[in-house]
């Protein structure tokens, strides 16, 4: 990226203060809407308050029509934010206007973001012609500007629509009263001069650009998530749309901490600046790896576990002759504490609450209690507890509060010697307790067929993956499962230094899951069946 330019683009929309991006976090609707990444409605809650805290500017909070929990969680969010504009999702659809509003105008500052297709793969869906569409946008945005002062419209698939009606389609939004324009790169097709040029041409061609705010909203298909945002900023672009770790549909969107830090380090080439509190990056990340079940790989930027370490000899003998010899950004920048200081069984609670502060977790006293008896049990077994193993046993703890239908409580696996495993376990199921025994291809084939015998299901199991915690052979293990069940996906996490224990609290915690989930919910009223076309 060059240097920014002070050019008629790069002078945009009505905010007060031209150097300001707004940051606009989908983590609840895009984020959410990735396969898998399901959260519940109190976890949707809390992820919105620390968004709110953090200083997000626009929280997508889901997509009211698509179900009655996105409903509930949407309501809900606008009635808890503080601070920060409450949005939700609505297809070009009067209904789903209507709905979206009824949820979102609980909100101190609330938004509509209505949206359509408008490439040519797009329109053919719906069989609209380009002038049918045309009138649509214009009817939904007036109507959805008659519900709501702060309304936001969308090109779907903006990328690859033709220029010419791409600016007739946003010079329409903007005379409907739409006050945000939002750009998506739906596919993740486009590359930062592509995007950038995009946003230039609207704000030099559109009649009214100069009274919106545009946005970019980019997927990362191609791995230009970030690049392709920042690159639209620079043309112009002063909302940037994002999600927590990059969560979302397929290869996810720009992610958050990604955007906000290149803003940060790079403020001499790229002089915007946001309203994130950086500090509360790493807390946030490590909450919706864990409510989404999603792991965050090893060496994502940011937020990864290897992001400030530095193994080799030579970077680590740098580092500690000038920090800046590798090191572009501080981790205290991003909420993480420099000493990775050992814990053992015999620091109190004080010092284990000081320490999980310190790692981005305020604790209440009952959950206090509850965490200390749990890291007791885990120092008599593990000589030295580090940070990470307190992340781990955090995200344990948490990752398992949905439901306790099923309980494990016992374990005695007998493998090896060629022989089929067997494993023997006692688990709750409901109110009664009951042991089982069975075999199985291996350790955890066996477990889990056991917990089968117990517990009759057809879920297929998705994914099954496990990480060493730390290093050493008497490490922890985190044993992530997926679990798919009539279209519904759950996610169980659970950590242990026995790798098939972990195993099996975290394929009961995904049944669990899956089980609240029948309850509460029809299959068609999952957020990921309902179409995104206005047909
Ligand atoms: O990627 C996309 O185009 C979207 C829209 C609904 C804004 O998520
Ligand atoms: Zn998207």
């Amino acid at each position: 990226m060059t240097t920014a330019t002070a050019s008629a683009t790069t002078t945009p929309g009505p905010l007060s203060d031209p150097d300001r991006v707004l940051i606009f976090d989908t983590t609840l609707r895009d984020g959410e809407q990735s396969p898998g990444a399901t959260m519940s409605h109190a976890e949707k809650l809390e992820i919105a308050q620390m968004l709110d805290e953090m200083g997000v500017d626009i929280i997508e909070a889901g997509f009211p029509i698509a179900s009655e929990g996105d409903f509930a969680a949407v309501t809900e969010i606008a009635k808890q934010a503080q601070n920060a504009v409450i949005c939700g999702l609505a297809r070009a659809q009067i209904p789903d206007i209507d709905r979206c509003w009824e949820a979102v105008k609980h909100a101190r500052r609330p938004r509509i973001h209505t949206f359509i297709g408008t490439s040519p793969l797009h329109r053919a869906i719906p069989n609209l012609d380009m002038d049918q569409m045309a009138d649509r946008i214009h009817q939904t945005v007036t109507h959805a500007r008659n519900l709501c002062d702060n309304v936001q419209w969308s090109a779907m698939d903006a990328t690859r629509t033709e220029h010419d009606y791409l600016c007739r389609v946003v010079e329409i939004a903007i005379k409907a009263g739409a006050s945000t324009i939002n750009i998506p790169d739906t596919v993740g097709y486009t590359a930062p001069r592509e995007s950038a040029a995009l946003i230039r041409m609207l704000i030099e061609r559109v009649p009214g650009a100069d009274k919106v705010v545009f946005s970019t909203h980019c997927h990362n298909d191609l791995g230009m998530a970030t690049a392709n945002s920042l690159a639209a900023v620079e043309a112009g672009a002063r909302q940037i749309e994002c999600t927590i770790n990059g969560l979302g549909e397929r290869a996810g969107n720009a992610a958050l901490e990604e955007v906000v830090m290149a803003l940060k380090v790079r403020h001499d080439i790229m002089p915007w600046t946001t309203g994130i509190d950086t500090k509360k990056i790493i807390g946030i990340s490590r909450r919706v790896s864990q409510v989404s079940g999603f792991p965050v790989q090893f060496n994502k930027a940011i937020v990864g576990k290897n992001a400030f370490l530095h193994e080799s000899g030579i970077h680590q003998d740098g580092v500690l002759k000038n920090v800046e010899t590798f090191e572009i950004m501080r981790p205290a920048d991003i909420g993480l504490n420099e000493a990775n200081i050992a814990m053992g069984k015999h620091s109190g609670r004080a010092a284990l609450r000081a320490k999980l502060a310190d790692l981005g977790y305020e604790v209440g006293d009952n959950q206090l209690k509850d965490i200390f008896v749990r890291f007791k049990e885990l120092a008599d077994r593990k000589k030295e507890i580090y940070d990470d193993d307190l992340v781990a046993l955090m995200q344990d703890s948490a990752a398992n509060t949905d439901s306790d239908y099923l309980q494990v409580k016992k374990l005695r696996v007998v493998c090896g010697g060629g022989e089929p495993a067997m494993a023997t376990l006692t688990m709750v199921v409901g109110d009664a307790e009951r042991t089982e025994t069975a075999q199985g291809d291996g350790p955890v084939d066996a477990t889990f067929n056991a917990v089968d015998a117990m517990f009759e299901h057809h879920a297929t199991l998705q994914l099954y993956q496990v990480h060493a915690v730390t290093e050493g052979t008497d490490a922890q293990a985190t044993v992530s499962v997926r679990m798919e069940e009539d279209g519904r996906i759950a996610t169980g996490q659970a950590s242990d230094v026995d790798t098939i224990l972990a195993s099996a609290k975290a394929y009961v915690g995904a049944l669990n899951r899956l089980k609240v989930r029948r309850e509460r919910t029809a299959p068609d009223a999952d957020t990921r069946a309902i179409s995104m076309y206005t047909v």
